[in-house]
């Protein structure tokens, strides 16, 4: 059936090794960072996904030639304020958060009027925590209840800011940054920690970056104006899209796995922190550096008596995007997991605190939500033996994944909406849970 995913059988066990496509956050920094250096910029691995692709579509439409193959992409850098297109050009960055919010960064020093644009899910999202830093910086914005679609005028006459950022967004963080680029004096900002990959970007390209940090913030001094060369970028693999095959891997009995080559920035792994802590034995092994991230491999085996979690709320950030998945495996610990400051999985691609909460309730599992915390009842022998439906209205590529995980791992018989969403950030999933034998219509 079309654009439906249909799972009856729960995987048989597995003893793998496997790949896992570019990671998402690096490959659309990359694109944006290549776009404003000068010089010819190649990377392999990059993600090739939607999420990228219209990303390189968007910048293709800013004036930056773009050549990308089966091998490799290339961006011919403009150059900081370098773009070159017609007035009121429309981009879209369809269901990117990421690249939504971080262009906006970029076009704040660009004097023509820019109209950006993106699908249901992102036209849905808050813009406000981007337009206020960027209306301080003295670019012109204009929107309807700070939603997409929204108008940009950027200006050459930008003032740096101080700013504090306390939603530990990494998006707004990077807009700021990318913004403070293109603008002379000092830009300051106090912010919450989250990934940073935006940060080991600038300090790789020698730009004038300074991190401070003290017990909660951190403070980040970016001194703008310096051009950059071209960056060339060997892709690694994405922590976010291998933790469905990191639960997948500890939910199913008997099974082993390697994930070879991903980014393991300590940012990004608060899932193998907080599973770990949960009884989980996930091994990161060969570890090397990366033109300032870190990679290696990831070895994991089904665990029996997993236990529940507090989780420090200190941890969401290193895990907001895995969070639901984390739930899962909360479902079927032993004792009640809390977790609390969740609040932003609200503003994601779709409502993820009330979608897990909903989720968990249909597969038979007690939690208790409020308006950023849940409370999960774990029931370590869940099994799902009923029928079903997920519509996942919001086509959100991440609920979908976690219905196949939990399907495989729990049993039922599940009719899996919005199978195309996978594509946003990740179109080899389902081809890699066939390699490891899962059975799908
Ligand atoms: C991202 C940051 C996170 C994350 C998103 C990617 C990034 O969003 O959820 O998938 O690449 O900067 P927030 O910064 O809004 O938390």
């Amino acid at each position: 059936m079309k654009n439906i995913l249909l799972i009856n059988n729960k995987i048989n066990k597995f003893d793998e090794k496997i790949s896992i496509s570019g990671d998402k956050s690096l490959s659309i920094r990359w694109a944006l960072m290549s776009a404003q250096a000068l010089g010819k910029s190649r990377a392999y691995n990059l993600l090739d996904s939607e999420d990228v692709n219209n990303s390189l579509i968007a910048l293709k439409k800013l004036g930056v030639k773009i050549i990308k193959n089966k091998k490799f992409c290339e961006i011919f850098g403009k150059g900081l304020n370098g773009f070159s297109f017609k007035e009121n050009t429309i981009i879209n960055a369809q269901n990117s958060g990421t690249f939504a919010r971080l262009i906006l960064g970029v076009l704040a020093r660009t004097e023509k009027n820019v109209i950006l644009k993106g699908d249901k899910s992102l036209s849905n999202r808050d813009f406000l925590r981007v337009i206020k830093p960027l209306s301080l910086f003295g670019a012109k914005i204009s929107s309807k209840k700070y939603k997409l679609p929204i108008k940009i005028r950027g200006t050459k006459y930008l003032r740096p800011i101080s700013y504090e950022e306390l939603k530990g967004s990494a998006q707004v963080k990077s807009c700021i940054m990318l913004a403070a680029l293109n603008t002379p004096g000092t830009t300051k900002i106090k912010c919450i920690p989250s990934r940073d990959h935006t940060e080991r970007l600038f300090k790789h390209l020698k730009l004038k970056i300074k991190i401070k940090q003290n017990h909660k913030y951190q403070i980040i001094h970016i001194e703008g104006g310096k051009q950059y060369d071209a960056l060339n970028y060997n892709i690694p693999g994405d922590v976010s899209s291998a933790s469905f095959f990191i639960v997948l891997t500890l939910l199913s009995k008997n099974s082993k796995l390697i994930i070879k080559n991903i980014n393991v920035n300590k940012s990004r792994t608060g899932i193998i922190d907080i599973l770990n802590k949960m009884n989980a034995k996930i091994k990161v092994k060969n570890k090397k550096k990366y033109k300032g991230e870190e990679l290696a491999d990831i070895y994991v085996k089904s665990t029996k008596n997993l236990k529940s979690i507090k989780c420090p709320k200190e941890m969401n950030s290193r895990a907001i995007d895995e969070l639901p998945l984390i739930f899962l495996v909360c479902a079927k610990a032993k004792g009640t997991s809390y977790f609390k400051n969740i609040g932003e999985l609200r503003h994601k691609e779709s409502d993820r605190l009330k979608l897990s909460a909903n989720f968990l309730k249909m597969i038979g599992v007690k939690v208790k939500s409020t308006s950023d915390s849940l409370k999960i009842f774990g029931i370590p022998e869940l099994e799902t033996k009923k029928n079903y439906i997920i519509k996942n209205f919001m086509k959100d590529h991440r609920i979908f994944m976690l219905s196949c995980v939990t399907a495989l791992v729990s049993g039922g018989k599940w009719k899996i909406h919005n199978k195309n969403s996978i594509n946003s950030s990740f179109p080899n999933f389902l081809k890699i849970l066939k390699q490891l034998g899962a059975n799908l219509h």
